[in-house]
């Protein structure tokens, strides 16, 4: 008895850049990875729609109130939703896009629970969600890799060294933005990423007009962009290698790119110093100017212990994770 059969639960990965961002914004390739932190949406039906004990407002939870919109309706009977994870929010992990991808589904799921979820329908609505709380301008990255998990790579173009999965639209501020979106898995092996956070916040939005004022004033530094795309798919290419050396050298030659552009900050420079003895590979990840670090290694507890020592918070993750997924529902308890 009680409301146990009609309680979901939907968890969903946040997401860490391995290769290009920024020249992304150029139309350049970009590579995300699922990572092993992730958002856990419990959803039980209740008097009045809710998210963790307040109610349900659409300008403080725009991404939920628009899926709810697009899966159930204005007249879904109310549900009380309860958020936890280990994605820390606002530091270029993909945290919004894992609440979209969870809730998504379980909404999904409490529409059509005989259906097998529809990740691509998924995908572009989660997209559409993000792209809507973010005054219309949002890369199909975060969501994409969320939803699918593994590996994903987003370019202008068909790129030849992956999979090509489906191609995205949105219409922006700036006009029509296309993206053609690529998906991949890890090859296995005993390697890991340890990301370090700054605690230093700064919006992906400054950091991508600093970059566009850059090239403006600078033509020349188009070909920094540019040779981020040459690194990015020599990456890409020794991932479906599984030549992990070589991917951690991409990764090292990809940030001394990105500083070049003025999108470091000391704060992450020092992170990253402090974890290159013991790494494969370093870099910034995301927008940089603070957020996070990312490191490829062997060594994980040994590359984590430096990164804290040098004043980081860490998490550590394996390449390959899972995307999207429905949980067991918990058992009754009344
Ligand atoms: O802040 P993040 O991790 O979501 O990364 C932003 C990535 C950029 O390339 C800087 C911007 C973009 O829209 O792709």
């Amino acid at each position: 008895m009680g409301d146990g059969a009609s309680t979901v639960v939907a968890s969903a990965p946040g997401k860490c850049i391995l290769f290009g961002e920024h020249a992304v914004v150029f139309g350049q390739p970009a590579v995300a990875v699922a990572i092993e932190q992730r958002l856990t949406v419990t959803m039980r039906p209740a008097n009045s729609w809710s998210v963790d004990g307040s109610a349900l407002n659409p300008q403080k939870h725009p991404h939920i109130a628009m899926l709810k919109e697009r899966y159930l309706g204005d007249d879904a009977p109310p549900m009380a939703l309860h958020l936890q994870g280990d994605i820390p929010r606002a530091s270029g992990l993909g945290s919004s896009a894992a609440l979209s991808a969870a809730v998504g589904a379980a909404m999904a799921h409490l529409a059509h629970p005989s259906q097998a979820l529809d990740r691509n329908q998924l995908s572009e609505i989660a997209h559409q969600a993000e792209a809507n709380a973010q005054m219309g301008r949002a890369s199909p990255m975060d969501t994409s890799t969320s939803v699918e998990g593994g590996i994903v790579v987003l370019s202008d173009r068909h790129e030849t060294v992956a999979n090509h999965a489906y191609t995205r639209t949105l219409t922006t501020p700036e006009g029509e933005r296309r993206w053609e979106v690529h998906r991949m898995e890890a090859p296995e092996d005993e390697v890991y990423l340890v990301l370090g956070n700054t605690g230093v916040h700064a919006p992906t939005s400054q950091q991508v007009a600093l970059v566009a004022e850059t090239v403006s004033k600078h033509p020349e530094r188009m070909n920094d962009i540019l040779a981020i795309g040459t690194v990015a798919r020599r990456g890409l290419e020794a991932l479906t290698q599984g030549d992990y050396d070589a991917v951690g050298r991409a990764m090292s030659e990809n940030h001394l790119l990105l500083r070049g552009l003025g999108v470091s900050s000391p704060e992450l420079e020092s992170l990253i110093q402090a974890a290159l003895p013991t790494s494969l590979g370093v870099k910034l990840t995301g927008a940089g100017g603070g957020g996070c670090m990312v490191a490829l290694t062997r060594t994980p507890k040994e590359t984590s212990e430096a990164i804290e020592l040098a004043g980081g918070r860490t998490l550590i993750s394996r390449l390959g994770n899972e995307g999207v997924r429905l949980e067991p529902s918990p058992n009754n308890r009344s």
